[in-house]
């Protein structure tokens, strides 16, 4: 882009633009002062004289409206260009509440200082619709982490040799009293917004240790070797220093050993959080072990695969369902599984829906999968019975 196209000169004297005008941009002052001012019935009001540093002309961008007031140049000045379109979109990517609250604002002001009254906040329906949906659904969640609707349905994890289950990974549900069994994907989305990831996934973690080691005495009772938990964690947990502290006081409120935990993370919580490492280092030692949640979906650089401590790489479901029908994804879980081995990392299989599926995984060398083909996500107890009854 030209130096032109984002930069402006003005000599003294000159007016940008006056009261009433259409707006273009809004301008940040480099050089020189500015003068802003009203002129009503022949009276001219100063309202501020702006230098250096200082930003005018975004009224009129963010609320669509005229110019609010007229600039003049009280020295030869120069200025920053902002762009409309730039001003728009920096504002859409705000969050739907930060959008209405700055327009809520720029109208009180307009409101305040204006001679002639104006109507309500202009705000679109469809805005003030997105908020109002946005604050329900945080109040909701909160409501749900407080009456206990956020509950873990376990999947197995089976072993692919014998076709056995051998531990599980706990999914988040919510039993919504209206609106049935809700999913992740209608859920993490509110708990995000309420701050309440971090609750949700200890929440789940504490009531699947709880099932699961209820299910280990009674297969130790039968002389059977206990299940494993999976439980996912969201990056923000990586930043908490506390983080291994509460998996430790979760496994022994839930009597699991935290060898038979799997802490599930993504790759892009290794990337976001720079001291994941020793966090990650931390719950090692407790015993847990790490796996990488939907592998290959997410940053591909693989240098990580060295820097952590990582013992399994859970291949996500899009490889698994391509499997039979796409060369290439074979060949990517093949050279997955292979560099894998060769680090010492395990691999888990997910989203394995047909025997094909099942084979192919096998013969690669993967040793664990999950999928519809074993097992579908079910309440606790359901899930637990089915181990118990499976021999
Ligand atoms: P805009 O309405 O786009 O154009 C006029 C600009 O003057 C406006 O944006 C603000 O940047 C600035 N402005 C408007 N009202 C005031 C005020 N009361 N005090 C200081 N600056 C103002
Ligand atoms: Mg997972």
């Amino acid at each position: 882009m030209s130096d032109a196209l984002y930069r402006r000169k003005a000599v003294a004297g000159r007016p940008l633009f006056r009261e009433g005008d259409p707006p273009d941009a809004a301008y940040i002052v480099e050089k020189g002062s500015v003068e802003i001012f009203t002129e009503h019935a022949g009276t001219r009001t100063r309202l501020t004289v702006l230098g250096p540093g200082e930003i005018f002309g975004e009224m009129a961008l963010i609320d669509d409206s005229p110019r609010s007031a007229s600039a003049l140049c009280l020295e030869n000045c120069e200025f920053i260009v902002v762009e409309r379109a730039h001003i728009k979109r920096e504002i859409a990517a705000a969050s739907p509440l930060v959008s209405v609250l700055v327009r809520t604002l720029i109208h009180r002001l307009r409101v305040a200082t204006s001679t002639t009254p104006l109507g309500p906040t202009p705000l679109a329906l469809e805005d003030t619709a997105r908020v109002i949906a946005r604050i329900k659904g945080e109040h909701e969640i909160r409501r749900a982490v407080d009456e206990g609707e956020l509950v873990p349905y376990l999947q197995p994890i089976v072993d692919l040799a014998t076709g056995r289950a051998v531990g599980f990974e706990a999914l988040v549900r919510w039993i919504h009293p209206e609106r049935g069994i809700l999913l992740p994907v209608d859920l993490l989305a509110a708990a995000e917004q309420a701050d309440l990831l971090e609750t949700l996934d200890l929440v789940v973690a504490r009531a699947a240790a709880l099932a699961v080691a209820a299910l280990n005495r009674d297969l130790a009772a039968q002389g059977r070797p206990p299940a494993f938990l999976s439980a996912n964690f969201a990056a923000s947990h990586f930043a908490d220093e506390r983080l291994a502290a509460l998996l430790a006081a979760l496994l022994a409120d839930a009597g699991l050993p935290a060898n038979l935990l799997k802490v599930e993370i993504t790759e892009t919580t290794l990337i976001v959080n720079p001291n994941a490492a020793r966090a990650l280092d931390r719950i090692k030692a407790l015993g847990a072990s790490i796996s990488i949640d939907d592998f290959g979906t997410g940053y591909s650089g693989l240098s990580y695969l060295s820097r952590f401590p990582i013992d399994d790489l859970k291949i996500d479901q899009s490889f698994t369902r391509r499997l039979a029908e796409d060369r290439r994804a074979a060949e990517i879980v093949r050279s997955v599984v292979q560099l894998a081995r060769e680090l010492d990392i395990g691999a888990v299989a997910e989203g394995i829906e047909d025997p094909t599926q099942a084979r192919m995984l096998r013969e690669m060398g993967v040793k664990l999968g999950q999928g519809y083909l074993f097992g579908r996500p079910a309440p606790a107890p359901v899930a637990c019975a089915a181990f118990v009854a499976a021999d």
